[in-house]
């Protein structure tokens, strides 16, 4: 019998442990953290993600600034905000809900946010900070599967991993973290030549390239542990993964769903975040 990765359990333990160190850094009469979130246009997957992060901010007691921007906004002018957050005291955190319209640029965005509030971990500082080993913003997703795997307490010592998907926010990083936790990580992409001879030797396998039903049973070994971060909408309008659960599950020995797996944990990391970016400063 597989055992399933709560990520909705965990994330509401993660979220309580972030509200009682909230709750002690007001007791000792400091500023709460502040996070603040930008978004560009009308990307509705985006709003949702940006109202439920500020909806989080508040059950927390951080506090949060939401700027809701134009489509049109010239870079020029959302690089100005993000001037201004990065001078701002009550602001720890800043966040630009990716993806940005076409004629900003992504890289250029990123790279105007001070590291020291880069709560997303996408600044090219953090990412080298990570490649070597020392402390800075790890990215959300990617950081929450790590906590998912220690909470579960699954041994990485040795353990061969397989990524698919290769993406700057998810799988790159992501193959760094297991990487410094001893484990041997292949990163697969949609150039790689026998996918299924490496996903069936592989310890544990990670999805994160957004296609349903992408990772079969015939792919994965028995006993083996399947991490699905996809997040797919099925021809019925409903939530799913990467992975075809109904059958992977059959022959896993822990297995992350969709939804309740993954996604739950990347808004308690970049909580997370926020809380370490204001005690840095304490
Ligand atoms: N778009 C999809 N995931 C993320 C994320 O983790 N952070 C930001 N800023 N944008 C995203």
């Amino acid at each position: 019998m597989t055992k399933i990765i709560d990520g909705k359990k965990i994330s509401i333990e993660i979220k309580e442990e972030i509200r009682l160190e909230v709750e002690k850094i007001i007791k000792n009469g400091k500023r709460a953290p502040g996070l603040a979130v930008i978004i560009v246009g009308e990307n509705p997957a985006s709003k949702v993600y940006v109202n439920s992060k500020v909806k989080t901010c508040n059950a927390l007691g951080i506090y949060s600034e939401k700027y809701i921007l134009d489509s049109e906004i010239s870079e020029i002018d959302l690089l100005e905000l993000v001037e201004k957050l990065n001078n701002k005291d009550e602001i720890d955190g800043i966040l630009v809900q990716l993806p940005l319209p076409k004629h900003i640029d992504e890289d250029k965005v990123i790279e105007a946010i001070k590291p020291n509030k880069d709560v997303d971990g996408f600044h090219p500082i953090n990412l080298g900070k990570l490649v070597i080993g020392k402390d800075g913003f790890k990215s959300c997703t990617p950081y929450g599967i790590m906590e998912l795997l220690k909470r579960y307490e699954i041994d990485l010592n040795g353990k061969d991993v397989v990524i698919v998907g290769r993406s700057n926010i998810v799988g790159k990083p992501l193959s760094i973290m297991l990487t410094n936790e001893n484990a041997t990580v292949t990163l697969c992409h949609s150039r790689t030549k026998k996918l299924s001879e490496k996903t069936l030797n592989a310890d544990i396998v990670i999805v994160a390239i957004g296609k349903e039903k992408f990772l079969t049973k015939d792919m994965v070994k028995d006993g083996s542990i399947v991490i699905d971060v996809g997040i797919n909408r099925n021809k019925l309008g409903k939530l799913c993964g990467d992975v075809d659960y109904e059958n992977v599950s059959k022959k896993t020995s822990f297995i992350t769903p969709v939804p309740g797996g993954v996604g739950p944990m990347t808004i308690g990391m970049l909580m997370k975040n926020t809380v370490k970016s204001r005690m840095e400063k304490i």
